[in-house]
């Protein structure tokens, strides 16, 4: 065992379900291992790397920012901070114009979940079967998965699971105490199942009848991973708080919630020490800007339609169903996923499971079309058990 896996094996509190190989370096689309032995990333760090490893807008972005200051506290203003935050309200659905700033995608759910009940000043929150938020209690008591969940209650209370694109299921469970409904556009660790517009249009309705917020978790699906900067502008979708996290700041740590000006809280009733920091604003920007700049909605359509055309073409015997949205590809089995993420791994190309039995791909969206045709090429050769 490499000296690096021992001593993770030895003082971490290991949670995490390891592949064995140590992965020091990263370019584009491509990370290597301590060997060097080059692979093709399809997990790019659980859908972090849109812009791709490496990326030099970023590292000037924050070499900059890194020599002129690196924190400032949320009670002070601050000129990255400002410039960010311009920047998220003018690329974020229309009635979103103001954001939170935080350093993660459950701490971004807390914090609308938070805002949720402050401003309804109510306390129940509709949530979907096979919903992902998170591993904080809140965002754990919103997230479905039994896996997840068992051995760490009591969770927070007043969180109801509806089955996910079934608008009367919802209907169903909603009274005078809701305060909030929170889904994913497409549900990522869920299995990559994709909401259908007359379901959202229809839940956004309820929601502006009722009186209930509306909190889409875009944590996975935002900064162009579906084709379109946020997945909600794929069905007009005029949500009350936006969850994001992963992609925005180019692979630094960072989240935020962007709200409608009727979330308002009184000063002093949230923070983060870290939230918004300087370092990480500067990235963001450059990433934002990055993304704006290359088309990467664009790109991610079309390389989406490439990756899934090409497996289309074969008749892989194990694949029941591929579902995608831009470059959020789900690859349903018929069996387990894991021997196959395995396989995938020894033909040099690195990919993630999305609950038992589905295979899920997130490469950077700058992902070179000969990379993506090795990509295709591994998992015809992977999937195709005659
Ligand atoms: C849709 C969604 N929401 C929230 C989260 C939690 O984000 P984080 O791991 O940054 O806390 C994730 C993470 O995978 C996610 O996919």
């Amino acid at each position: 065992m490499s000296d690096y896996r021992q001593l993770e094996e030895r003082y971490s509190l290991n949670v995490y379900p390891k592949r064995s190989l140590v992965l020091v370096k990263g370019q584009g689309a491509r990370v290597w291992d301590e060997q060097g032995k080059e692979y093709i990333d399809c997990v790019s760090g659980n859908g972090v790397a849109n812009i791709g490893h490496g990326n030099e807008a970023v590292i000037q972005a924050m070499t900059r920012q890194a020599r002129r200051l690196m924190t400032c506290s949320g009670i002070f203003y601050n000129d990255a901070r400002a410039r960010l935050l311009e920047k998220l309200v003018g690329i974020a659905p229309k009635t979103l114009t103001r954001a939170f700033l935080c350093n993660s995608g459950a701490e971004s759910i807390e914090a609308a979940l938070k805002f949720a009940r402050f401003t309804t000043q109510k306390t129940e929150i509709i949530c979907a079967v096979r919903g992902f938020h998170g591993r904080t209690l809140g965002a754990l008591s919103a997230t479905h998965n039994p896996r997840y969940r068992q051995g760490f209650g009591p969770l927070v209370p007043g969180f109801h699971h509806v089955p996910f694109n079934r608008f009367e299921k919802l209907k169903e469970k909603v009274s005078d105490q809701t305060a909030a409904v929170l889904l994913e556009i497409v549900q990522g660790e869920g299995g990559v199942h994709i909401g259908g517009a007359s379901y959202f249009k229809q839940v956004q309705e309820l929601c502006r009848d009722r009186g209930i917020l509306l909190i889409i978790d875009e944590v996975q699906t935002g900064f162009c991973r579906t084709g379109k900067m946020f997945a909600c502008h794929h069905f007009d979708l005029q949500p009350d708080m936006l969850c994001l996290a992963k992609a925005m700041a180019g692979g630094v740590p960072m989240g935020a919630v962007l709200c409608r000006e009727t979330i308002r809280l009184p000063v002093g009733t949230h923070g983060s020490t870290f939230g918004g920091n300087p370092l990480a604003c500067a990235a963001a920007h450059a990433a934002i800007d990055f993304m704006i700049a290359h088309g990467l909605e664009k790109q991610a359509r079309e390389k989406g339609h490439y990756l899934v055309n090409q497996l289309q073409q074969h008749d892989l015997k194990p694949v029941r169903e591929i579902r995608h949205l831009g470059l959020m590809i789900g690859i349903e089995l018929r069996t387990r996923v894991k021997p196959y993420i395995l396989k995938l791994l020894d033909a040099g190309v690195l990919a993630l499971p999305a609950g038992r039995t589905v295979l899920r791909l997130l490469p950077p969206l700058t992902i070179a079309y000969e990379e993506l045709d090795a990509v295709g090429k591994a998992l015809v050769t992977v999937l195709d058990e005659k």
